[in-house]
């Protein structure tokens, strides 16, 4: 491919947070088997399916989730985010977002509001375009079709 075309290439940032390094093996009645690795595979496929570039990053600490979202600026153009236990309490990454005013979409594994009272309230969903959840490790390339759908 020619470093033109790749410059018109949309540009999307998936971020992992928590504990989601130890998907396969953590809570797999909750979360599946399907492991991060597995996940950016899938990521991947569908982004070259699309024509779009992906990279994927995981992180167990806010702030380096936070400086991401800076860096994000003129960077990429769509930010995919499961917050992991950060979208429950994080209102500073829920204001990083909103600094870098960059189209963001929520992202859970499981089904949130079908969970524990505690995890029915998203500060990331305040500031996202969209939520897609309960689809376990499938919701990713459909995050990915969402948001090109968002990007135009
Ligand atoms: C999660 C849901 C959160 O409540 C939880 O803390 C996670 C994973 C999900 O993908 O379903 O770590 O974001």
């Amino acid at each position: 491919m020619e470093p033109w075309q790749i410059q018109l290439m949309k540009n999307i940032l998936i971020l992992h947070g928590p504990n989601l390094n130890l998907l396969g093996t953590r809570q797999p009645e909750v979360y599946g088997t399907t492991t991060l690795n597995d996940i950016e595979l899938m990521c991947q496929k569908k982004a070259s399916q699309l024509g779009v570039h992906v990279e994927c990053r995981q992180s167990n600490h806010e702030g380096v989730l936070i400086d991401w979202i800076h860096d994000a600026r003129g960077n990429f153009d769509g930010i995919i985010i499961n917050a992991g236990a950060y979208t429950h309490t994080s209102i500073a990454l829920m204001d990083a977002i909103s600094s870098v005013e960059i189209p963001t979409l929520e992202l859970h594994l499981s089904d949130i509001h079908a969970r524990e009272a505690f995890r029915h309230v998203s500060y990331i969903g305040k500031v996202a375009f969209d939520a897609i959840m309960g689809h376990g490790a499938d919701g990713y390339p459909m995050a990915i079709e969402r948001m090109i759908e968002e990007l135009g």
